[in-house]
């Protein structure tokens, strides 16, 4: 009878999905229909229009073009398709308007970088990197996008997919780090916070993968140069975070500045038509970046910006943003017979879809709704995720004699350096002003609404850049009446982002030596960090007892910071970048080669393959970060010694993990391999999963991890997918640096 029952349910579910799959389909064909029909009804200049994108009229996130006509007249020529940086609804609504009297009413799409939340503020994206939580990133891309799209947005410039591996680029602070695992699962639940239940839901913005490709590889880290990169390197390391945001469903995907082997990549028909939209099979568009037609010019690529406009279509970048290259010069290239129409109709095509898929055909306005507007910013709730996210990106890097967490009996404690009150830097760069009223929770404040009976002295000691050592007095005499110090020390907000790359990235100014001078009172110190980007603070490392590695928390960021010093959360984030020791070392990462002489802490010079000056181990390694209690690992077990390679077989890693603390607390369990012997070579560790899981005290908790073939597969030379039988060691532990347990296998043929 119960068999009977679970067939009858089981057909049920089958034909459930078969109708869900069979609507889905008609939807498709119907939307198919709809492009062809208003394709058809569409002139020459009208499909060019849809290609071009204008700055709207908030602030530029890049060179704006001189000498242009009246924006929203050229919107009711129909020679626009999109506009960014426009924000509300009663603004979109003025662009709409004018969309709406253009021939076709084709309406218009709104396109904004909602980078790390729209109204309220998350942290940066390596912050939330750092908590390794897909689901607290996902909710935080979904409110980013409830805000946004209540506020007229219909598509999000987000999120950044790049691969970073230097921490002297500026925009390492918009990516998940370096490690293609962990920063594909990140670039999916991005996309699917952001698109909700997908295009068409009215709280839901169409993302974008950006930047397609390599651009995080700039030569020396300095933003916008050029990338020389092996494609096994691109396919291995840079190329998977664009793909698993693909498969999770992207819309859009953003072309780059950067050259990658001597084509700039707006240019680049191998990435665009042969790898995304050939391969991969993409049938959303591809927006250039902010002038990146017209920048081949410089790059030297193109002549003129008709030369430009024809190497970028026939590449496959669909709209232009912001050169003109586009609108200028394509009806000259058709009449020239350089493009072919047909090239032109599937650029259009491509973005009609997308506007059908948004729904914006049956209302234009749907985005553009005030009374929704009132009601959907800010809500209580997004401002406790936002807190909630900001203390799961804090990275515990040192608590020597658990002088963290704080005690709640204590009389006094010093709030000291240039951080201390900050509000508006706790945002970051790529944030929005929306409102300029947003409430942003400084150190101070969290401290001041957490710290009962204790007295709160402050002194700011010195300035981010200060040169002058004339406040340290001060915040010496304040660190002398107090029983703990508390420094909130680091970057400005302005020292990460676009066009934001330093050569030196030690912590600035005289923070350093402020440090050294509050420790010589002999008082317990706790050192915060703020940067959007990994800063060498080696002084500090070796000397300060405790420190917090908070990066730029959002608007919540001080109620975040009071909660982990005070122990009300227990920290948990994992660095998702390498920390280097010097900039001598950079670039430096945890998934390196062996090397044929690799360092072995010997003497022997020959055999070190490392600086003279320097250890060749990093400050901080990829997937470190300490909790206030400790994990015990132990018992790994494989479910068999030799798997063979048959596809759907599965190698399960078991191992028990202990919380042996008295602070219940979260651990990122982390799985690395290597593939011992290999043709070509394989890195010395690779992250193929982890698991975040929560212990009481003493609890223990047995985990599981199935591997795949597919994770022990690799590129050969070819560029072939491989998997090669030999050894692999499995490597099961508490960060890159830090492997409890080791177990290898044979994998046979
Ligand atoms: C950036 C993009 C951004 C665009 C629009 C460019 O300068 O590289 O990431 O989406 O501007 O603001």
């Amino acid at each position: 009878m119960i068999q009977i029952k679970k067939k009858a349910i089981c057909i049920l579910i089958l034909s459930a999905c078969i109708a869900a799959g069979n609507k889905a389909f008609a939807q498709k064909q119907d939307i198919n229909q709809k492009v062809e029909a208003l394709l058809a009804k569409m002139t020459l200049e009208e499909k060019i229009g849809q290609l071009n994108q204008y700055n709207g009229d908030w602030e530029a996130t890049g060179p704006v073009t001189k000498d242009v006509g009246n924006k929203l007249d050229e919107i009711k020529q129909g020679r626009v398709g999109a506009v960014l940086n426009i924000m509300g609804t009663e603004h979109c609504r003025t662009f709409q308007d004018a969309a709406m009297k253009s021939r076709l009413k084709i309406p218009l799409l709104f396109g904004q970088d909602v980078i790390h939340g729209y109204r309220i503020t998350f942290p940066i994206p390596l912050a939330e990197a750092s908590s390794w939580d897909m689901g607290a990133i996902e909710k935080a891309e979904r409110i980013a996008g409830t805000e946004a799209s209540a506020s007229g947005i219909n598509w999000t410039f987000a999120p950044m997919v790049d691969i970073a591996r230097d921490p002297r680029w500026g925009r390492v602070m918009e990516g998940a780090g370096e490690d293609p695992y962990l920063g594909s699962l990140i670039a999916a639940a991005r996309v699917k916070g952001f698109q909700g239940k997908g295009l068409g839901s009215t709280d839901a913005v169409m993302a974008t993968a950006k930047h397609f490709a390599a651009y995080g590889a700039a030569i020396g880290g300095r933003d916008y140069n050029s990338v020389d990169m092996s494609p096994r390197t691109l396919w291995e390391v840079y190329l998977p975070p664009f793909k698993a945001a693909l498969d999770a469903g992207v819309g859009t995907f953003m072309n780059s500045f950067n050259d990658l082997n001597g084509i700039p990549a707006t240019g680049n028909s191998y990435l665009q038509r042969d790898i995304l939209k050939g391969k991969w099979g993409f049938k959303g568009f591809v927006v250039s970046d902010w002038g990146s037609i017209g920048e081949m010019i410089n790059h030297g690529y193109a002549k003129d910006n008709y030369e430009a406009a024809e190497e970028a279509l026939k590449a496959g970048s669909d709209m232009d943003m912001e050169s003109r290259s586009y609108i200028n010069n394509l009806a000259k290239l058709v009449a020239d017979k350089k493009i072919s129409v047909n090239l032109i109709d599937d650029a259009v095509r491509r973005i009609l879809k997308k506007k059908f898929e948004l729904g914006l055909f049956d209302d234009p306005y749907r985005f553009i709704n005030p009374e929704r507007e009132k009601t959907s910013l800010n809500r209580p709730e997004y401002v406790d995720a936002a807190r909630d996210m900001a203390r799961k990106s804090i990275v515990l890097l040192k608590n020597e004699n658990n002088l963290l967490p704080l005690s709640k009996n204590l009389k006094t404690i010093a709030l000291i350096g240039p951080l201390a009150k900050a509000e508006k830097e706790l945002k970051g760069f790529w944030s929005l002003d929306i409102d300029k009223n947003e409430e942003i929770i400084s150190l101070m404040d969290g401290m001041q609404s957490h710290a009962g009976q204790t007295k709160l002295l402050y002194s700011q000691g010195c300035g981010i850049t200060d040169t002058s050592r004339k406040g340290f007095d001060d915040a010496i005499a304040a660190a002398k009446k107090a029983d703990v110090v508390i420094m909130a020390m680091g970057e400005a907000p302005d020292m990460t982002g676009e066009a934001k790359s330093k050569s030196n990235i030690h912590l600035p100014g005289v923070q350093e030596e402020l440090i050294k001078e509050i420790k010589a009172t002999g008082k317990p110190v706790i050192v915060l960090l703020m940067a959007g980007r990994p800063m060498i603070f080696n002084w500090t490392a070796d000397n300060v007892p405790a420190i917090l590695y908070t990066w730029w928390l959002g608007s919540q960021g001080g109620n975040a910071m009071a909660d982990v010093l005070y122990g009300d959360y227990n920290p948990s984030g994992k660095l998702p970048i390498t920390f280097p020791r010097s900039e001598g070392q950079i670039p430096i990462y945890y998934n390196h080669y062996n090397t044929g002489r690799p360092a072995q802490n010997d003497t022997d010079l020959f055999y070190k393959s490392a600086y003279i000056d320097l250890p060749n181990s990093p400050r901080y390694a990829f997937g470190y970060g300490l909790s206030y209690t400790n994990f015990e690992y132990k018992n790994i077990e494989l479910s068999k010694s030799t798997p063979s390679m048959k596809d759907n077989d599965i190698l399960s890693v078991s191992l028990m993990v202990q919380n042996t603390g008295k602070y219940a607390g979260e651990e990122v369990v982390q799985l690395y391999l290597r593939d011992m012997v290999s043709q070509p070579v394989r890195p010395v560790k690779e992250l193929k999963d982890f698991k975040k899981i929560l212990l009481q005290p003493g609890e223990t908790r047995r985990i599981t991890f199935n591997i795949r073939k597919d994770e022990l597969s690799f590129y050969n030379d070819k560029l072939e997918r491989i998997v090669q039988p030999g050894t692999f060691q499995i490597m099961i532990g508490s960060a890159s640096s830090d492997i409890r347990l080791q177990k290898s296998f044979e994998l046979t043929n």
